[in-house]
């Protein structure tokens, strides 16, 4: 399948999650899936997918929850994982369907202009899969098209940087080693532009979307060594875009984080402290 158009206004993130960013997530998927494991969860367990619904999976990346979703509806059910990076979603049509799961459709498509068709699905389900969007409004405007009327919207999406230590604190470990970094726009396409719960429901409700909550969930996440973790930790985040930059500053951050990693290495592996939102919304 061809990639989705260059010229749209999510090409920054096209570009980004197709090439080091998308094969990072491709060589660490295992990893990375550990990681956010238990944040998803939660968003699933609140989304409460039945057998025999129609769900799309927003941002599907390499595809672990909509192989989930699919186990979910069963065989009579109906599953669309939707994504913008190709390696990731070669490898979400490459991995092992759950017994009894649907077979689910994988598009490359952006899900801000995409035809999502209309009220083509009972619920739609993001793991950390909508925080990307050049124009929010537009996107979730088009996702309220895609939901059927009385239809759920659940996803997690992460609360801020500065409280999500699992990030944070490899990064301030790092940075005397590092050049200054200049100030990021919050609002900025990213992982943390989720993060202020006024701006999310503002977005949700502007869509149309009804019933909007967000409730906290704050946990423990990790499970890989200190060593997997060290290297994860040099691929991705703040951290993984500034030593993009500069890799040859690696050697020097890296005795600081491994003796940070190791103050919160457990008989699990290093596991810290992580917050979300668990959104949920209706059509
Ligand atoms: C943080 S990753 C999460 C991937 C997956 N949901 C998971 O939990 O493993 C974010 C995903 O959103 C995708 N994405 C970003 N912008 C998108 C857009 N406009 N339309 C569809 N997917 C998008 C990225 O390609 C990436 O796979």
């Amino acid at each position: 399948m061809s990639l989705p158009d260059t010229a749209s206004a999510n090409a920054a993130q096209i570009d980004y999650w197709n090439t080091a960013v998308g094969q990072t997530w491709v060589e660490h998927q295992a990893q990375l899936d550990r990681l956010i494991a238990p944040l998803g969860a939660e968003a699933m367990r609140v989304l409460a997918p039945t057998a025999g619904e129609r769900i799309l999976d927003v941002g599907c990346g390499c595809g672990e929850t909509t192989l989930e979703l699919a186990a979910r509806v069963g065989p009579g059910g109906g599953v669309v994982g939707v994504d913008i990076s190709e390696p990731m979603l070669a490898v979400a049509r490459a991995r092992d369907l759950p017994v009894n799961a649907v077979e689910p459709q994988f598009r490359n498509s952006d899900a801000q202009v995409a035809d999502l068709g209309e009220a083509a699905f009972d619920a739609i389900f993001s793991r950390f899969g909508v925080m990307f969007f050049s124009d929010p409004a537009a996107a979730f405007a088009n996702l309220h098209r895609a939901v059927r009327p009385g239809g759920r919207l659940a996803f997690v999406c992460w609360r801020p940087y500065a409280e999500n230590l699992w990030m944070r604190a490899p990064m301030d470990a790092a940075q005397p080693f590092l050049p200054p970094m200049p100030a990021s726009d919050p609002l900025a396409p990213g992982p943390f532009a989720f993060a202020d719960p006024l701006r999310v429901r503002s977005i949700l409700e502007g869509a149309g979307f009804s019933d909007v909550t967000l409730d906290p969930f704050d946990t423990l996440i990790g499970g890989s060594s200190v060593a997997e973790t060290l290297r994860l930790n040099f691929r991705v985040g703040p951290l993984g875009s500034a030593l993009r930059t500069a890799p040859h500053l690696a050697a020097r951050v890296s005795q600081a984080l491994e003796a940070l990693l190791e103050s919160y290495d457990t008989p699990q592996g290093v596991m810290m402290p992580a917050c979300v939102w668990i959104v949920q919304a209706r059509r």
